[in-house]
């Protein structure tokens, strides 16, 4: 379990980073993710059942950010990817058409990663990630994120992801996706220990 008080004169409450029941937690993990990632109420009761069926899958691990009162306001969960997985077909061809399909193999998908609004941009969001890949017995990470430069890109760009195939099309998401994958462990900032 790590600690992690957050940066200087951003903090505002302590958040603890560790392992996280998400199939227990889920409703309160749905709802960080509603308010962060915007999901109405129909997309958070497909969600719960995806969450807990990933959750079965060989090697799925979570880790939670809470505050000292005990408030889940970060998650992210992954497991070592698989290309029979709905994900992998999915993004398969297009990694294929780039010559990146091997990375599908012998990696760590970070299936979602999300910060409640109030606690972003304080540092947890880099935690979970890496905290969870550092836990990884795969050489690699893969994600996918929608094609945009939104801070999720710009903080997996600065921990070395980088694009493997772009404007992905998921067959229930209007907007496309980039893929990307990192080396583990995932890039450190300069003067961070
Ligand atoms: C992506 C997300 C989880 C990051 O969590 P966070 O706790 O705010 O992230 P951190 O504070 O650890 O890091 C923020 C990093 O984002 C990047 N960032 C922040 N704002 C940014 C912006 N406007 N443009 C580009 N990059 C930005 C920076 O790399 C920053 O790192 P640094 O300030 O340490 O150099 C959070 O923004 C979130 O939940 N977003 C909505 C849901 C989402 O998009 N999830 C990812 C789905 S793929």
């Amino acid at each position: 379990m790590v600690h992690f008080p957050g940066h200087g004169h951003r903090r505002s409450e302590d958040v603890v980073i560790g392992p996280l029941d998400l199939a227990a937690r889920v409703d309160e993990a749905l709802a960080v993710q509603a308010v962060a990632f915007g999901l109405g109420a129909d997309e958070v009761a497909v969600r719960r059942q995806i969450v807990l069926r990933h959750m079965t899958c060989p090697g799925a691990r979570a880790l939670g950010a809470t505050t000292p009162d005990g408030r889940l306001v970060g998650f992210v969960y992954g497991m070592p990817n698989d290309r029979t997985h709905w994900w992998s077909t999915v993004v398969e061809p297009y990694l294929r058409a780039r010559g990146h399909d091997d990375w599908l193999d012998d990696s760590f998908v970070i299936t979602e990663l999300h910060v409640h609004p109030r606690h972003q941009n304080r540092g947890i969001g880099r935690a979970l990630i890496t905290a969870i890949t550092d836990d990884a017995a795969e050489p690699r990470s893969i994600l996918s994120a929608i094609d945009t430069d939104s801070p999720a890109r710009g903080l997996y760009h600065s921990l070395g992801y980088e694009d493997l195939a772009r404007r992905v099309l998921f067959p229930s998401a209007p907007m496309p996706y980039a893929v990307m994958g990192a080396p583990l462990p995932l890039r450190r900032r300069e003067g961070a220990r």
